[in-house]
């Protein structure tokens, strides 16, 4: 991680600004889902389901701050170039995710000692088939890939005030 902070430290702003709005595009999606459908949490202890639905609700209120600081940045771009911009960061940080996340998912397995290609399987089961959460999200990834995309362009101020609803206690 730290190497790689480094590296992106030395990038233009510009580029940061969007790696930082895309990487916000991903939890956003990820939020939504975790609020969306129950089925994520329901095994969850409650304070851990408040926890991520709390989380979530967060990421969705600040979604667009990245994406904004983003557009300021970039303001001298013609939207063209703009859009060009954000597909090759999309692209880059699509690929540092999955890269870092496979990793880490690999360092989890060896330390439990499963670390298997059956384990891989049904990873590839979970994330595709059932609940098949990338399966899921994958639509509303591809939404960054359009020329003017905007954060806001889905509404999600319904699933904030759901998942207010699940972190109130009982009074
Ligand atoms: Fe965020």
């Amino acid at each position: 991680m730290r190497r790689r902070f480094d590296w992106m430290r030395t990038l233009h702003p510009v580029t940061q600004a969007g790696a930082t709005a895309a990487l916000e595009h991903f939890t956003t999606i990820l939020a939504r889902e975790a609020i969306g459908n129950p089925r994520h949490l329901e095994t969850a202890p409650e304070e851990i389901r408040r926890l991520w639905c709390w989380h979530a609700a967060e990421e969705i209120e600040h979604k667009a701050v990245a994406f904004d600081t983003f557009l300021l940045a970039a303001r001298a771009l013609s939207p063209f170039a703009r859009w060009l911009v954000r597909l090759r960061i999309m692209a880059a940080a699509t690929f540092y995710l999955f890269d870092f996340m496979f990793r880490g998912m690999a360092e989890f397995f060896r330390q439990d000692g499963i670390l298997t290609f059956r384990t891989w399987m049904r990873f590839v089961k979970f994330a595709l088939v059932s609940p098949g959460v990338i399966r899921r999200i994958l639509g509303r990834y591809l939404l960054w890939y359009l020329p003017g995309f905007h954060p806001w362009w889905s509404d999600d101020r319904a699933l904030v005030a759901q998942a207010e609803e699940m972190i109130a206690l009982p009074a």
